[in-house]
Parts: C-alpha cells; structure tokens; sequence
C-alpha cells in the first residue's frame, strides 16, 4: 500500500494537484483527519509493508449518517476527488458513497486475498505467497523428517486463492478452500491411500474459511479418524499480511497509483 501511496503522490503532485493524505481509511474521512501530503513525505517508503496514512476496518461508513458525515468533511477540506485503496469493503463502501453523492473515487484494488472482481491482480497477495511458501517451505521439514502430516491455515475468509496457490507451489498433498465442497473427499483419499507409513509425511494447506472449519477443526476430525498418526497445526496469521513487498507488488502498486491518478 506504501508503494500504491508513493506513486500516487508524486503523480499528482507532478501534475500540479494537491494532494491529502486520508488517515485511517473511512474512519478518518469521517473524522476530517486529513494530511496535506508533499514528495518527501513518501520518501523511503516503497520497501515498507503496512501503510504510512494507517487504516480502520469503519463500521459507521455503513451507515448512512457516517457517509453523509464523510461528505461534509471531504467538501469542508475542498477534497474533490477520492482514491481509494483496499479490498471488497473499501471497494463496496466506496461504490455506494459515490451512487449516493456523485462523488468521483478511483479504487486501487489491494488484499492479500486476491479477490477483487474486475482485476487479475490485487496488491499485497504475491507478498503474502511468497510469505506463505516460504513458511511451508520451513514446516516441509518437520513434517518429512517426522513423519507427520501438517495442517497449514492460510488466510482466506471468503476466498482460495492464497491457499491453491501456495499449496501448488510447495507441492502440498491437499488445499481445502471455501469455494470448493469435494475437498474433504480428497482429504480422506489421501488419508486412505496417500499416507501409507512414518515414511510418508504431508502437507495440508487449509484456507481459514473452508467450509469444514479452520486447520484445528480438521486436523481435529483427522486425530479421531486416525489416532495412530501425528498430527500437527500451524496458523500462519497475520505474519501474511505484513512484511517488506516483493518487486512484483511493488511495481504493481506504482502501476496503479499512475493509472489511478491519470
Ligand atoms: O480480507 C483480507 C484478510 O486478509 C482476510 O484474508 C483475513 O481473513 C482478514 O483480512 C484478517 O483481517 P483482520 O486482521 O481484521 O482479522
């Protein structure tokens, strides 16, 4: 987001507009928590994960008052264009404010999650996979050295992707996600006919929002099928979300913080 931030920045800033740093997402939009933003205020950034203007998860912005709120406060501050980076929520709240006000908003689609429709690509998600598949890669060794089958929980509320893709790319045995129901069938093939012996190990990549529960449900309904095997758990969390962008993001996000202010 850093990235996406700089570029937008300096693009507008390179185009004779002024530019205001919106703090905290839609919280801050509501509160007028706004930042007059020059160049050197974006320099250094680009290698940073997480974002400078911080953000909120903004219940009110659901709200009609808080949009109306929010208004007020982009038209007191003469703000009279809004870019907004985010995921499905941002994307959404930002596509209502704009029916409701004729309010002119550009969304630079970033999750880790890769979910938005319309774009191939979301910032933030190669980071995470290569977190993600770097983490696997180092579990990959207890589990084969002892023998046991890992379950992984990958983030992924609502959406796979994250866990297909890492899951491929560390040669995991099966990926439960949320979008597909025959998953739990190729779980039990592998338990069946896959994991033969102590010389077999497994990986078991689990999106957080498969249908069956998260990697602690399943591992746990595993342990009662199958006592006899060693089973182990690891939540990888929000180290996903965080950390320094790959180079793919990071251009990615420039990309669109030109495009975005173009
Ligand atoms: O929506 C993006 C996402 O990264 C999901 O994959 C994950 O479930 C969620 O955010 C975590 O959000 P929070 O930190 O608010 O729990």
């Amino acid at each position: 987001m850093n990235a996406a931030i700089r570029a937008v920045v300096r693009t507008a800033l390179a185009r004779n507009l002024k530019v205001t740093g919106i703090r905290r997402g839609y919280q801050g939009m509501i509160e007028g928590d706004f930042l007059p933003m020059k160049s050197s205020d974006v320099s250094g950034i680009i290698q940073q994960g997480g974002t400078i203007l911080k953000t909120a998860r903004c219940k009110e912005f659901q709200t009609t008052e808080g949009r109306a709120k929010a208004y007020q406060q982009l038209i007191k501050a003469g703000i009279d264009a809004v870019v907004v980076i985010g995921g499905e929520g941002s994307f959404t709240g930002a596509l209502v404010f704009s029916e409701e006000y004729h309010y002119p908003l550009i969304g630079i689609p970033g999750t880790i999650d890769n979910d938005i429709f319309g774009t191939d690509y979301t910032i933030g998600y190669d980071t995470a996979l290569n977190t993600v598949v770097e983490a696997i890669d180092k579990i990959k060794d207890t589990a084969s050295s002892h023998g046991r089958i890992f379950f992984v929980e990958v983030m992924g509320r609502e959406a796979g992707l994250l866990a297909i893709n890492s899951g491929i790319a560390c040669g995991a045995e099966v990926i439960m996600i949320p979008e597909s129901d025959d998953d739990r069938q190729q779980l039990d093939r592998f338990m069946q006919k896959g994991y033969k012996n102590k010389e077999t190990s497994g990986i078991v990549v689990v999106a957080e929002g498969d249908e069956v529960g998260g990697a602690l449900k399943v591992a746990e309904k595993v342990r009662e099928q199958y006592p006899e095997i060693e089973v182990r758990v690891s939540i990888l969390g929000h180290m996903q979300r965080g950390g320094s962008p790959t180079a793919k993001d990071r251009v990615s996000a420039t990309l669109m913080g030109v495009a975005a202010v173009q």
